[in-house]
């Protein structure tokens, strides 16, 4: 039997019609919506943090942004829920199924520590990269933390993530599938004889790259099941197949209206010659992510040799697989930066941390759909899963989730009395 101490509860949820992985998705899903409502609180706060933990010499404080939510709060000895943000820009903290939690348990919810008594039991939450530090927290300072949360969790490094494309055309199911490669296909024959016409029709004339390009479009597709929102690519390009209707007009359309309209994705986020830039914007966690990626968690979601969806030509050029990413990430970050995801996995434990692990498998689930419902794009209020296609398998986990949050919290309460 593993001691409590060190179990950690990585929820990795998606699988069947939902992808399970981060990139600067997440980004642009917190981006979306920004209305007050989808959020527990959106008022700052600010604290002077040390800039770096690990100097004894360097005493140097930058202002810290935080966000926390006390209505649910069971003074003095409730639980404080921490919510990691992740890789984005932090807005508030979202009202997605924590809210609900921290109704349950009397918890406060706050976005980063701070002054709350470190008597509290504390638990940490995150969705997809912040799931990862979610767990990595719960592994590293297992004295501060009660238990973790890693919802979707991409827990393990991966350089060449040929599963990624592999999960879409799985997600997407055979028609749907099929209609995405004949589209990739003639995708590339336009790119081979009318390149400015065929980015213009996409909205995307800035990405000089043909790389970016047929990334963008690959991101655009993957979106749809990795958010719960399946049907919004699906039918319109499977309707213009068998209508007979240029298929690379109905796809750009897609991604004109849903992918960048609605789901708000930016084609700037694309494009390398952005990446560079490193004056303070909306856009700066962009690259600060693809720093992550290209130093420490890769991910490069790469073509699969076999049956694959995206453009092989991301990452062949002249070998196969990942010099797109590689060119990358020397033409963004220069010379020599490398991700080293063997070492990622060897210090953080990559999937062997995972316990205990759930997976939830329905139609429109996805990214994080323990705390978010269904679809997650956008969000639902206090991650309801009514409209999850199978409620019940969602409904589930959560039941789990609460079991093991009981079982840690009286476990905590037990060794604090112990030691009082
Ligand atoms: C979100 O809304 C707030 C105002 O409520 C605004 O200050 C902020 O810039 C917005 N963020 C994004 C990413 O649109
Ligand atoms: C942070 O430090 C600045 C400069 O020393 C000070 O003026 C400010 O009051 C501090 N803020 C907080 C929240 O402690
Ligand atoms: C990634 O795939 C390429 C092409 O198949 C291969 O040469 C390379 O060794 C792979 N790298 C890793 C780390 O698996
Ligand atoms: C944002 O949320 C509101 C309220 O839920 C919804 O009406 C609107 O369509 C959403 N906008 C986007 C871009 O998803
Ligand atoms: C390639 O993919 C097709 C369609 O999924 C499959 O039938 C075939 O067996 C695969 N070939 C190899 C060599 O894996
Ligand atoms: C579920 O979907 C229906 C129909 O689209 C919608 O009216 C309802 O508000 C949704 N429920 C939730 C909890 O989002």
């Amino acid at each position: 039997m593993v001691s409590i101490g060190f179990l950690l509860m990585i929820l990795m949820v998606g699988v069947c019609r939902g992808l399970s992985t981060s990139r600067i998705f997440e980004h642009m899903l917190i981006n979306s919506n920004n209305s007050t409502s989808k959020y527990l609180t959106k008022d700052v706060i600010w604290f002077n943090q040390t800039l770096d933990h690990f100097s004894p010499f360097d005493h140097r404080k930058f202002g810290q942004r935080y966000y926390e939510y006390l209505d649910e709060f069971r003074v003095p000895d409730g639980p404080i829920f921490l919510k990691i943000c992740g890789e984005s820009a932090c807005g508030g903290i979202q009202n997605d199924y924590i809210s609900v939690l921290a109704k349950k348990f009397g918890a406060a919810v706050v976005t980063l520590e701070h002054r709350t008594n470190v008597e509290n039991p504390w638990f940490v939450f995150g969705v997809s990269y912040a799931g990862a530090l979610s767990a990595w927290f719960r592994l590293k300072f297992p004295h501060l933390t009660c238990g973790s949360l890693a919802s979707s969790g991409v827990v393990l490094a991966v350089y060449n993530f040929t599963e990624f494309d592999q999960q879409v055309g799985e997600s997407a199911g055979p028609e749907c599938k099929a209609v995405l490669q004949e589209i990739t296909q003639l995708v590339e024959e336009k790119l081979a004889s009318n390149p400015m016409a065929l980015k213009a029709t996409f909205g995307a004339t800035e990405l000089k790259i043909d790389g970016d390009f047929l990334y963008f479009l690959a991101d655009a597709a993957a979106i749809a099941f990795q958010y719960g929102n399946p049907d919004k690519l699906c039918t319109p390009i499977t309707e213009a197949k068998k209508a007979g209707d240029d298929l690379v007009n109905a796809y750009a359309k897609y991604i004109k209206e849903y992918y960048v309209g609605s789901f708000g994705a930016e084609v700037q986020t694309y494009n390398q010659e952005s990446l560079k830039h490193t004056t303070l914007s909306d856009s700066s966690g962009d690259r600060l992510w693809w720093f992550q990626v290209c130093t420490e968690v890769a991910y490069f979601q790469v073509a699969p040799t076999n049956d694959s969806i995206r453009s092989s030509k991301v990452d062949t050029r002249h070998i196969q697989y990942i010099p797109y990413h590689l060119d990358l990430c020397k033409n963004v970050f220069g010379e020599g930066v490398y991700p080293l995801v063997d070492a990622t996995n060897l210090y953080y434990g990559g999937t062997d941390i995972a316990v205990p692990s759930y997976i939830i498998t329905c139609e429109n689930c996805g990214h994080g759909t323990d705390l978010r419902g269904c679809p997650q794009s956008p969000l639902v209020p206090e991650g309801n899963s009514k409209n999850c296609s199978s409620p019940d398998a969602v409904n589930k986990v959560r039941q789990q989730m609460i079991e093991q949050i009981d079982l840690w919290l009286s476990q905590c309460q037990a060794a604090n009395r112990l030691s009082s």
